[in-house]
């Protein structure tokens, strides 16, 4: 299959380079991608595809790394968004009612939810989180499983962040009771919050379900030192239940945090839980931001919230889902290149188990780039997500795809010899 025509992408990257640091923000540069391959701007997208400037068309499982749960341009929800902007307006020095309509519906829906308090990203979420944990136990340390944002507390990379802002912060994989026993052993009495994903999807790994007990473990060790036990479910929350992975595994914590599909694109995220926990946001800690009460994320919510409900979009992504998952485990199965399917039917990935010659990376590579020159739009470090406006015959198209990519991958690099 030929290479794509990307040069105004290019054009326009060796423009952007000269305008903003690495042309475009961190996680959407080419090197994340398979560069040279991918597009890098995009001009719109509609349902289940993007366009991108060259004019190539995708059928898109990125779905805007997330918060796309019904489709792009999903007409119901931007209609009640514009007809908010057009007659009413949306930025005040005041707060408008949808706040309390958002949080009555969240506490409707998510099992831990008893009180909100809302942002934009989620990292604002995942943030106001630790600090509302951190007022309310009056301790410092924090244990964290997963990705939870570009804040000084938690972000991967450290440059520009003082050792003592994430000193007090200890990371542990997810599914591995025991190091947090050991972690909570050492740091127990001094611990604010554990936070982690319920789910685990860590950057290019394998997504994992929560082993038996696991969950359950994590809520024993964390009343057991009496820590806040918070989930994020910025991924999982309206996507594999309303209420997030919480409501699908019947573990509660003591608060979550949720945005990206919650709006269906909108900028909204939103701390939930307990009301004696969430009440120490009324004074002892500082929470607020001149955008955080703007209205369109929360009529975005409001209206993504009862599309959801109304259409039962997650029993049918999950039914459509899960009928995709199994026709791509027995393409899989067919050929012994060591790649590997992972997640669950609204969220999948695709990897490449490490090998003795250390092919997996070109193999990796090779299926991805296979895969972009095919119209799939999937990311080689990152899950895709199925979203409510994926047809049969879009995820009937990304199979026959993935069935030929994989065939150029046993073509070209043969069976794999593993560790
Ligand atoms: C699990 C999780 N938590 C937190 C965040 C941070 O959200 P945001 O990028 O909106 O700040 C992300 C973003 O990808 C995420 O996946």
């Amino acid at each position: 299959m030929e290479k794509l025509n990307i040069k105004r992408s290019l054009e326009l990257f060796e423009e952007a380079g000269k305008l903003i640091p690495g042309g475009v923000g961190g996680a959407r540069r080419p090197y994340n991608f398979v560069p040279g391959e991918y597009p890098i701007f995009l001009e719109s997208g509609k349902g289940g595809t993007i366009l991108d400037v060259d004019g190539n068309e995708y059928i898109d499982f990125l779905c805007g790394f997330g918060p796309i749960i019904l489709g792009y341009r999903e007409e119901e929800v931007d209609e009640a968004v514009i007809q908010q902007i057009r007659d009413k307006g949306f930025c005040f020095s005041l707060t408008q009612p949808h706040q309390n309509h958002l949080a009555e519906r969240l506490n409707e829906l998510i099992p831990c939810s008893e009180m909100c308090v809302f942002g934009k990203t989620g990292s604002d979420g995942t943030t106001a989180s630790i600090r509302i944990a951190r007022g309310y136990t009056d301790r410092i340390k924090v244990m964290r499983c997963g990705y939870h944002g570009w804040h000084d507390w938690c972000v991967e990379i450290k440059g520009g962040i003082p050792v003592k802002l994430y000193e007090d912060v200890h990371e542990f994989p997810y599914n591995d009771l025991d190091q947090l026993q050991d972690l909570m052993k050492k740091h127990g009495d001094d611990t604010a919050a554990i936070v982690l994903t319920p789910f685990g999807h860590p950057l290019h790994e394998k997504m994992e379900e929560p082993a038996p007990g696991f969950l359950e473990g994590v809520r024993e060790v964390a009343d057991k030192y009496g820590a806040v036990l918070v989930y994020d479910e910025i991924r999982t929350g309206f996507r594999l239940r309303m209420g997030g992975a919480q409501e699908l595994y019947g573990v509660p914590p003591d608060l979550a945090v949720f945005g990206k599909g919650m709006a269906n694109g909108y900028a909204i995220s939103a701390v939930t839980g307990r009301r004696e926990i969430m009440s120490i946001a009324e004074q002892k800690v500082f929470i607020s931001s001149t955008f955080f009460p703007n209205s369109t994320g929360y009529i975005a919510a409001l209206k993504t919230i009862e599309i959801l409900e109304r259409e039962k979009v997650i029993d049918k992504i999950w039914e459509r889902g899960n009928r995709f998952l199994e026709r791509l485990r027995s393409i899989l199965d067919k050929y012994d290149v060591g790649a590997e399917l992972t997640g669950v039917a609204p969220m999948f990935f695709v990897t490449f188990k490490r090998d003795k010659g250390n092919t997996y990376k070109a193999r990796r590579n090779d299926f991805y780039t296979q895969l972009i020159r095919r119209g799939i739009f999937l990311h080689p470090h990152h899950h895709g997500y199925i979203c409510y406006r994926h047809t049969e015959e879009h995820l009937n198209r990304a199979a026959g795809a993935i069935d030929e990519a994989l065939a150029y991958v046993n073509e070209r690099h043969g069976a794999l010899e593993q560790d």
